[in-house]
């Protein structure tokens, strides 16, 4: 199986002022890109087989390592763009708005968990509203890791590593969480990864 790197779900210009076209472009281009590239080399002289990069995520996390850390990368990034929407952000519409009430207690709270985990995560990383056996709940990974290889379904995410916010942001992490959930999160994605969960 080859890593393809994806086309993003808008233009690059289409979150601004949120997240910049600069920022996109070198994010998407430049990093995820470079996980694909890596990825696919590693892949080349590895004997794996999957049907598809949610199972070959949970195979090379068994050995860990450069090929794990390179297609965990490339899960994560596709996951968040399709997290971002030019027409998202603010409370929930759909099943997950009740969903996150139930879990939570008011989407205000929710925000603030979010925000929290991403802010928490010590270094490079992600924060995830995942599924788990049902019930939602914030995630925090490390690195390339990734909610998918403990068995919960990820719903949505924010990168959290530097490269994602710094030319926007530069040190305010929080303030660029803030800003994913008030502009830019992509509700729509949230209710078709409930749906399947
Ligand atoms: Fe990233």
């Amino acid at each position: 199986m080859n890593l393809e790197l994806p086309e993003l779900p808008f233009a690059k210009e289409a979150l601004e002022p949120h997240m910049s076209a600069n920022t996109l472009g070198i994010h998407h281009g430049k990093h995820h890109n470079a996980y694909v590239v890596k990825g696919n080399k590693l892949l080349a002289d590895a004997n794996i087989s999957a049907d598809s990069l949610e199972a070959l995520v949970k195979e090379t996390a068994k050995a860990g390592g450069a090929l794990f850390n390179n297609v965990g990368q490339h899960y994560n990034h596709s996951f968040f763009w399709n997290s971002l929407s030019a027409s998202g952000g603010g409370a929930p519409g759909g099943d997950i708005a009740a969903k996150i009430d139930e879990a939570f207690g008011s989407y205000d709270d929710f925000k603030s968990e979010f925000i929290a985990g991403g802010v928490g995560q010590f270094g490079s990383g992600w924060v995830w509203l995942v599924s788990d056996d049902g019930k939602l709940k914030i995630e925090k990974s490390a690195n390339a890791e990734t909610p998918l290889t403990a068995g919960m379904t990820p719903i949505l995410v924010c990168d959290v590593w530097e490269h994602a916010y710094y030319l926007d942001f530069q040190n305010r992490r929080p303030d660029f969480l803030g800003s994913f959930l008030d502009n830019l999160v992509n509700w729509n994605f949230a209710n078709k990864n409930l749906a399947n969960a």
